[in-house]
């Protein structure tokens, strides 16, 4: 209750993972940057950019102006590991900007050999294999993040319980993948853009065993599980308990461990496809925009009116 909304919100929200730690100047133009600002729960990842994107007009838009917020999911400089991101203080610091909408990227391995490395994937399920395995850590943990994850703001006298039979905001979903398929968004021979997939998500920060891989291709889901992550979990229940929506971008970087040509994942296969997807996922972000800008209902604000209003409550650039 006492964590109250800031006057003028900005609905859309990027979180960057590995691979996507900025959004460029241009297309994306600098309004403001919030220095990291301790939440209830510490300190988010990393400060929030604010940016304006106007898509290129055409006879057929009229170019309108979209705010966004940018959170570095791993940090400014990747200081984060899997199991240290601070997933609340990250929720939270959204939800004080007004975000009703958060688009999460996230580099993925893949457990299917149609989805190759440098696909972009759609997210429409979760499977949750972190062990997160205890919720409290005191004051002085707070800022000094240990080996756990925690999965939900309920806690210590505050109960609840929410549905997270489907993880992924359909109609979000549903937009980005409008956006992202559209021929010449994607650039990559071959590339290809898939829909509701299946994600597992395990607690890292190593790679998964062969074993462990071909169980996980085993496992009887609808759809079946076709990626594996280290992060959507417990970012999609963290969001859903703050009621904002919520939807991923997953970006194949390597075939995991099952695969029969590799010898395992290693950090330097993830890194060249990660370097590809990450200007991918620029692209991405400039056409989700573009798409959701196309919102009648006006859950897109004006940028214009965005920046007039704001200055004061955060460091103007
Ligand atoms: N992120 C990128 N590749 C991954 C993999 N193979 N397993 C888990 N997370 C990943």
């Amino acid at each position: 209750k006492e964590y109250q909304m800031q006057s003028n919100p900005v609905p859309i929200a990027i979180i960057g993972g590995t691979g996507l730690s900025a959004l460029p100047h241009p297309p994306f133009t600098p309004l403001a940057l919030i220095p990291p600002t301790p939440t209830p729960w510490g300190l988010p990842s990393s400060p929030i950019a604010i940016l304006s994107y106007t898509p290129p007009s055409t006879a057929a838009n009229s170019a309108k102006p979209t705010v966004v917020a940018f959170l570095a999911r791993h940090g400014l400089h990747h200081q984060y590991a899997p199991h240290e991101i601070p997933n609340r203080a990250n929720v939270a610091a959204l939800k004080k900007l007004g975000v009703k909408s958060v688009v999460g990227f996230s580099a993925v391995g893949s457990l299917r050999e149609e989805v190759k490395p440098r696909d972009f994937c759609v997210a429409g399920g979760v499977v949750d294999w972190t062990k997160g395995v205890s919720l409290r850590y005191g004051k002085q943990q707070s800022l000094r993040v240990s080996a756990v994850r925690p999965w939900t703001f309920f806690e210590g006298g505050m109960v609840g319980h929410v549905s997270i039979a489907d993880p992924f905001d359909g109609q979000l979903s549903d937009a980005i993948y409008k956006a992202i398929n559209r021929p010449g968004v994607l650039e990559g021979e071959n590339l290809t853009v898939h829909n509701g997939n299946t994600v597992i998500c395990i607690e890292g920060p190593q790679f998964s065993t062969r074993n462990e891989s071909l169980m996980y291709r085993s496992f009887a889901t609808e759809p079946p599980i076709s990626c594996i992550n280290m992060s959507a979990v417990p970012e999609c229940k963290l969001f859903r308990e703050a009621e904002i929506a919520y939807a991923s971008i997953l970006m194949s970087t390597d075939y995991d461990s099952w695969h029969s040509t590799n010898e395992g994942v290693s950090v330097e296969m993830v890194m060249g496809h990660m370097v590809a997807n990450g200007e991918n996922a620029k692209r991405a972000v400039a056409a989700v925009l573009e798409e959701l800008s196309k919102d009648e209902e006006g859950e897109v604000v004006q940028a214009q009116r965005w920046y007039k209003q704001s200055r004061g409550g955060v460091m103007g650039l």
